[in-house]
């Protein structure tokens, strides 16, 4: 038989495909052992027995298998979890002793951060610097920001007037306990870093967690189990059930074993779990979809507006819940950004997320780039222009082109629902009232971003806007201290700072009457 040649295509698709060869000895090694669940502080087996592939987003081939666990396996968790939470080892730690422990496990991922980065890089296809610099470097912020707050989580002194009972005398406290066992189920675009904000502030709280990792990347939140083991927590406190939303992650949210579910995902999921939540009145933390506007007013210096506005959209290959997917440019600027914009889409350097020189990597699965491209069929077919990309790339991994759309109206379902890819619509607007209504057009309200250089502009609009973070000349920014969550469908809740830790405790008076 004739040896095939490489031809151009079949070499520029080999460029798009991770070479694993070159990994790091710990993830190679971490890729080859069997992946089990952590259960009571022991790896241990599905109770099936049964196991599930993990793809490499580039290559669409399966790099390692994971425990598939089930109801069962989340039974066993949370018994875990609630034996550990009851557990003197735990319940009766010094604050002190706990900060020290967080403390040492962010000491550890920080000692493997980039092999923490480059595994994610694998599971998830983003790039590596990025999974670096921004995944990783942040989850070690939110770490150290958690490993804080132990010794910090005080009651108060309540000056009651206590008139009901003559003759009776009060003092009366307030103080915050843990809420009790925590089942976090979390997304696939930012593996550990949604991990580290649900479990960093609930084991500072002083609660125990089940985790249930995205069914496309459960390897970072593995690594995070085996990291917390050599910390040295006390056995049962972080659990770690990897397996199927429908099956594992319901059984977690209905558990009545489980005092507080905390998720983050699509909006339709975060129903489901809301009705689950309710059999036992679970508190409930719920992170969901978003359609985030990017407003560009007439003074902004369009320099720092155009590279912003493409960073908002196509950063994690657009796969962000806060996202700038909407775009709304003041009239005298719409070309200017549009040209920009697809000078920029074309200019995106396609690639694996292990070539650092990549700026755009695949999607995460075949589903998600059958969704994306769902939508730019829609979008194509009722009219809107594509400025840049809008086009699948022709290899085995799950890319799509960075894509940009024109002359798009409301209705659009590229304009009103959440893609979750790098598709952005573009459209202009002639007055502050026009945009303001505009950009709060969407059952959605996590994140909005205006660029402009007048503060009187800033002022007016940013308090009109119905989102949970408003950005100035900047989008995506996040830091472990500043809460982030949504408005509207965008979800129940914050993440990160103080409102974070806080949503892990519940507040308990303590009243006397000391005349008796
Ligand atoms: P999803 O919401 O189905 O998955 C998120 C997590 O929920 C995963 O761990 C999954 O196993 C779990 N899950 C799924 N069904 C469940 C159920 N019935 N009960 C309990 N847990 C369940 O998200 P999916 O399917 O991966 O993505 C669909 C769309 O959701 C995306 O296209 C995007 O629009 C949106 N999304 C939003 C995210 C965000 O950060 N806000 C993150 C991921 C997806
Ligand atoms: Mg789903």
């Amino acid at each position: 038989m004739q040896a095939l040649r490489p031809t151009d295509a079949v070499s520029a698709a080999n460029r798009l495909v991770n070479d694993l060869s070159g990994i790091r000895p710990g993830n190679a090694a971490f890729l080859s052992r069997p992946h089990r669940l952590l259960i009571d502080g022991v790896w241990v087996e599905a109770a099936s027995g049964q196991t599930f592939d993990v793809r490499d987003p580039s290559s669409d081939q399966v790099i390692t298998r994971v425990a598939l666990g089930e109801r069962t396996d989340i039974d066993r968790a949370v018994a875990a979890a609630r034996k550990a939470f009851e557990g003197a080892d735990w319940s009766r730690m010094k604050p002190v002793a706990r900060e020290r422990l967080l403390h040492r496990l962010a000491d550890l991922i920080e000692a493997h951060a980039d092999e923490l980065a480059e595994l994610e890089a694998i599971d998830n296809g983003k790039s590596v610097v990025m999974a670096r610099h921004v995944d990783i470097k942040h989850a070690i912020e939110v770490w150290r920001y958690m490993a804080g707050w132990p010794t910090k989580l005080e009651g108060q002194t309540l000056p009651i007037s206590g008139t009901l009972v003559p003759g009776h005398e009060y003092a009366a406290f307030s103080q915050r306990e843990p809420v009790g066992v925590v089942g976090a189920i979390i997304a696939w675009n930012f593996p550990f870093l949604l991990a580290t904000w649900k479990v960093a502030p609930a084991l500072a709280a002083g609660c125990t967690v089940v985790l249930k990792p995205a069914e496309e990347t459960p390897l970072t939140a593995l690594r995070l189990g085996e990291l917390v083991l050599e910390a040295g927590f006390p056995k049962g406190v972080l659990n770690i059930v990897t397996g199927l939303g429908p099956t594992a992650g319901a059984a977690l949210a209905e558990h009545p074993g489980v005092d507080k579910i905390t998720f983050t995902g699509s909006t339709e999921v975060g129903r489901l779990i809301v009705r689950a939540a309710a059999g036992n009145m679970k508190k409930v933390t719920v992170e969901l979809g978003g359609k985030s506007p990017v407003i560009v007013l007439d003074d902004a210096d369009l320099n720092t507006a155009v590279p912003g506005a493409a960073s908002a959209i196509f950063f994690n290959q657009g796969q962000v819940c806060c996202a700038g997917s909407r775009l709304y440019v003041a009239e005298r600027h719409f070309e200017g950004m549009l040209e920009g914009l697809r000078a920029q889409a074309k200019a995106l350097k396609l690639g694996p997320g292990l070539d650092p020189s990549a700026q755009l990597g695949p999607l995460v699965s075949a589903i998600q780039r059958e969704r994306v491209m769902k939508y730019i069929g829609e979008g194509l077919a009722r009219g809107a222009r594509a400025v840049a990309g809008a086009r699948a790339v022709q290899s085995p991994g799950y890319y799509v082109e960075p894509t940009v759309f024109a002359d798009v109206k409301e209705d659009m379902s590229i304009v009103h629902e959440e893609i979750f890819g790098p598709v952005l619509v573009v459209e202009p607007f002639q007055d502050l009232t026009e945009v303001v209504r505009a950009a709060n057009n969407s059952i959605y309200g996590l994140g909005a971003s205006i660029w402009t250089r007048d503060v009187h502009k800033v002022f007016t609009i940013a308090p009109q806007l119905r989102a949970g973070t408003v950005w100035v000349n900047c989008h995506n920014i996040l830091d472990a201290t500043m809460p982030f969550g949504g408005y509207k469908q965008s979800g129940w809740g914050r993440e990160l700072g103080r409102e974070a830790v806080y949503s892990y405790l519940e507040s308990k008076s303590l009243c006397i009457n000391f005349a008796a």
